[in-house]
């Protein structure tokens, strides 16, 4: 199985697991980090909406949570007419630990997919360059 279809069966496999009881929307979201692990998550609501999160958050949570801050690949999925398209706030959260080359698939359950990169999905990103801090953390 090549690492598209791993990263794949994960966010479909923990899609199940999400917890959204208000907008009766799972997503899933599964990525590879750096070192080749895998981590995925699914979107956790709550009854004080803006407290839920995101499958990819809790995704990036994990690998962060595993001593890992870089990733190369993601892959999300929801059951949607189209391939689901990360949040504006999720692709902010991938360009943290990613590249403008990081690779992110979208899928929906009829097994539509498109592959974007972060550059393409957040074109002109916020990003270190624009603030004069010593970043030296990040690595
Ligand atoms: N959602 C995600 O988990 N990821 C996205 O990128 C898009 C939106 C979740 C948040 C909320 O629980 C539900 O989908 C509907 O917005």
């Amino acid at each position: 199985m090549n690492t598209d279809n791993e990263l794949a069966t994960l966010a479909f496999e923990v899609r199940e697991n999400a917890y959204a009881p208000y907008s009766k929307f799972k997503v899933g979201a599964a990525i590879l980090s750096e070192s080749g692990a895998k981590f995925v998550g699914c979107n956790v609501e709550n009854i004080a909406y803006p407290e839920g999160t995101c499958a990819e958050a809790g995704a990036i949570a994990a690998m962060v949570a595993a001593g890992e801050t870089r990733l190369t690949e993601v892959f999300v999925v929801a059951d949607s007419k189209q391939p689901v398209s990360p949040c504006g706030g999720c692709r902010q959260k991938i360009a943290e630990f990613g590249s403008s080359d990081t690779k992110v698939t979208l899928a929906n359950l009829d097994g539509v997919r498109v592959t974007m990169t972060m550059d393409e999905l957040l074109p002109g990103a916020f990003g270190v360059d624009h603030m004069d801090v010593d970043h030296k953390d990040r690595d």
